[in-house]
């Protein structure tokens, strides 16, 4: 049967309830309603047994076979295409955004300064899991941005300050986790902005550091404002050390593909 008239049988099988229907984007599936009473039963057995008695009854049901397991076949063909592969490759809803979300789930509900915030993509997202999040930063405007857009995602525990990252305006011992994320490389002396971190953390409390490591692409100076152009792990290590914190942990987490191949370094460790 061409499409049409298949298309008007079904409606019809439709409105006796004989069938059922789901939509699945453009397509439309039918099947038998598993509720039919003794009567409809009867009837659709006796059309099933009609339906055998047609020559092309076989080939009906092999094609029905061949198009069902290719579907079930289709996502493990996919997967194993990209096996290899598949954590540089697209996947629809996949991102680092939904991975910090999973992740901030399982974080206590800490109070945080964030130094050198920016207009606060990081303070946002742990103000949804925080206490309190403080995002400390020394540009008046991208503040008052930042403070204008929490305000506008209502957001109360995020709180917006001016200052600068080598003496925060918050309390001494008042904070669980200090943040420097991409920040200390703009610090004037970042072994004085670890040290500021770590008077106002509580004894126990974390700093996590993200920056870049070391490089010598000499444009970020001018390009984005860098001081320093990263920072080597063992002076990430020393200032850490010299300061008083313990458990010090650094690695590279995250490397550019496109030049001039930045590296994100991650330096944590505990009052
Ligand atoms: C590269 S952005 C990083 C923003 C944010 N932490 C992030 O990861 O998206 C650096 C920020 O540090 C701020 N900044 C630079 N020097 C600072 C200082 N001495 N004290 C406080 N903030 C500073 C800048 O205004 C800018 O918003």
């Amino acid at each position: 049967m061409g499409q049409s008239r298949i298309s008007t049988h079904l409606a019809l099988l439709l409105d006796s309830e004989l069938v059922q229907s789901r939509r699945e984007g453009k397509r439309t599936f039918y099947r038998l309603n598993p509720q039919l009473n003794d009567t409809s039963g009867e009837f659709v057995e006796l059309a099933i047994r009609g339906a055998k008695e047609l020559r092309e009854h076989a080939d009906d049901e092999l094609n029905l076979k061949r198009i069902i397991n290719r579907r079930r076949e289709q996502a493990q063909i996919y997967f194993n295409q990209v096996a290899g592969r598949f954590d540089r490759v697209y996947g629809p809803g996949r991102s680092w955004q939904a991975f910090g979300h999973l992740l901030l789930r399982v974080l206590p509900p800490l109070v945080v300064a964030d130094l050198g915030a920016g207009e606060g993509l990081l303070s946002e997202l742990l103000a949804r899991r925080c206490k309190k999040v403080i995002a400390v930063d020394n540009s008046e405007k991208i503040v008052a941005f930042g403070a204008a857009k929490a305000k506008k995602n209502n957001l109360k525990n995020l709180e917006f300050r001016l200052g600068d990252l080598q003496n925060p305006p918050i309390d001494p011992n008042s904070v669980d986790l200090a943040i420097l994320s991409q920040a200390l490389h703009h610090a004037e002396e970042p072994g004085k902005a670890i040290a500021a971190a770590h008077r106002l953390l509580k004894p126990g409390g974390q700093i996590m550091i993200l920056d870049l490591s070391k490089h010598n692409f000499d444009r970020a100076h001018e390009l984005y404002g860098d001081r320093w152009l990263g920072f080597a792990e063992s002076d990430l290590h020393r200032w850490l050390e010299e300061t008083g914190f313990k458990k010090i942990e650094i690695n590279v987490v995250a490397r550019e593909e496109q030049p001039p191949h930045f590296e994100t370094v991650l330096a944590g460790a505990v009052k």
